[in-house]
């Protein structure tokens, strides 16, 4: 697939919703090293999400919210043709880091395609099945935070999908430098925006408005949404950066039938999870209510099934390399403050550590109590 204008399909596309103006919608289809405080998880609008660090991030960590990052990742292997990153590809890499993880479905393809690798999921969320390939670990911590990965210690550092998430990206790509090993590769992959090049999609449908609303309220919130990470890769001190971007269509429009499958699944990606997407930003951060989402998210899904509108959203690939010789970065690699963040990170985990040895303790405690009463 590629960032040319999709040939649109000639034949006339039947609306794909019932004539009664409904919206067409049938609901949706469709070895650890964990801290037991993450597993505790807070509800907002029935939906589930994050509660260490809460607030953190605004989407929620379900079932229901599992099932749209798992089909976004077949949509992104549809995408790049079955391959998992866009950049050169490795030669026999040792260690393999994923931010913001997810289901953690990405890491353990990887792991699977690279056996020798150690792979490491990051994500604020514990929501990694506990079976996955031997080389395969999950840890809970916030990426937002000083990493205490050595210098110099992965082969490729991956994130995916949390453009509009991100407080600092300065931060984060001079962080994943760090860690790099010289001519390891940095690599970010995101789906923003919805775009249409022949005006089929006017520009009050609600595709265009749910979209603009949830990036107001991204914005509103104070956090970053590139789509390209290129100027910020190279700021950073990366080499060798480049950017790619493919249009997904949204529907069944595209001539191609490649287009069509990709764009079945992405439209359905939409229908189930535009909740997810939009639920938490629109109440948190423009103080919408829920049935205020509702509303808008029945025209959303009405208009994502009108068939004459060519609607699609744009895939962008960024990577980049570290080079051989190393560029400091002030205050991430050098001591000072650098240094004294991670002194204080180390102390918070040991901190934290203690108080779930002691909770685990009492509870032990209190188990052998119950234990002789019912002896
Ligand atoms: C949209 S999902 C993408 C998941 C995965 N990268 C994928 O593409 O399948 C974003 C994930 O990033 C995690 N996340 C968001 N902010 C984070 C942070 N500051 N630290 C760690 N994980 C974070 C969320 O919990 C969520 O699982």
């Amino acid at each position: 697939m590629s960032d040319q204008t999709i040939e649109v399909d000639p034949v006339t596309l039947e609306d794909d919703y019932d004539d009664d103006g409904g919206s067409g919608y049938t609901g949706s289809g469709s070895t650890m090293t964990l801290m037991s405080a993450a597993k505790v998880y807070v509800y907002e609008n029935g939906r589930r999400f994050h509660g260490w660090r809460e607030g953190r991030y605004a989407m929620p960590n379900d079932e229901e919210e599992q099932d749209r990052m798992d089909l976004q990742h077949h949509i992104c292997l549809l995408a790049l043709s079955g391959e998992l990153y866009v950049a050169p590809a490795m030669k026999d890499p040792k260690r393999i880091l994923d931010l913001g993880t997810g289901t953690g479905i990405w890491a353990i393809d990887i792991g699977d395609s690279y056996p020798d690798a150690q792979v490491i999921g990051v994500d604020l969320s514990p929501i990694q099945p506990e079976w996955v390939p031997p080389n395969v670990s999950f840890e809970v911590d916030d990426i937002e935070q000083l990493w205490l990965y050595a210098d110099n210690s992965f082969d490729f550092v991956h994130i995916r999908q949390l453009t509009g998430f991100i407080n600092d990206w300065p931060r984060l790509y001079a962080q994943a430098l760090r860690v790099l090993k010289p001519g390891g590769y940095f690599e970010a992959q995101e789906f923003v925006g919805i775009g249409c090049d022949d005006s089929s999609v006017p520009i009050d449908s609600y595709m265009f408005r749910w979209f603009d609303l949830w990036a107001e309220g991204i914005k509103r919130a104070g956090k970053q949404l590139p789509d390209s990470h290129a100027d910020g890769l190279v700021s950073a001190g990366f080499a060798n950066v480049v950017y790619r971007r493919i249009k997904i269509p949204i529907g069944l429009w595209a001539k191609e039938e490649s287009g069509k499958e990709i764009g079945l699944y992405m439209r359905q990606h939409f229908i189930e999870g535009g909740e997810s997407i939009a639920l938490a930003v629109l109440t948190r951060f423009l103080g919408w209510s829920k049935e205020e989402v509702d509303m808008l998210l029945v025209s959303f899904r009405r208009d994502l099934m009108i068939g004459r509108y060519h609607g699609y959203t744009r895939f962008h690939c960024t990577y980049g390399q570290k080079p051989e010789k190393e560029k400091v970065m002030e205050g991430v690699n050098e001591g000072g403050k650098g240094e004294e963040e991670k002194e204080q990170k180390k102390k918070e985990q040991k901190e934290e550590e203690e108080k779930e040895q002691k909770e685990g303790e009492k509870k032990e405690q209190e188990e052998e109590v119950k234990e002789e009463k019912i002896g």
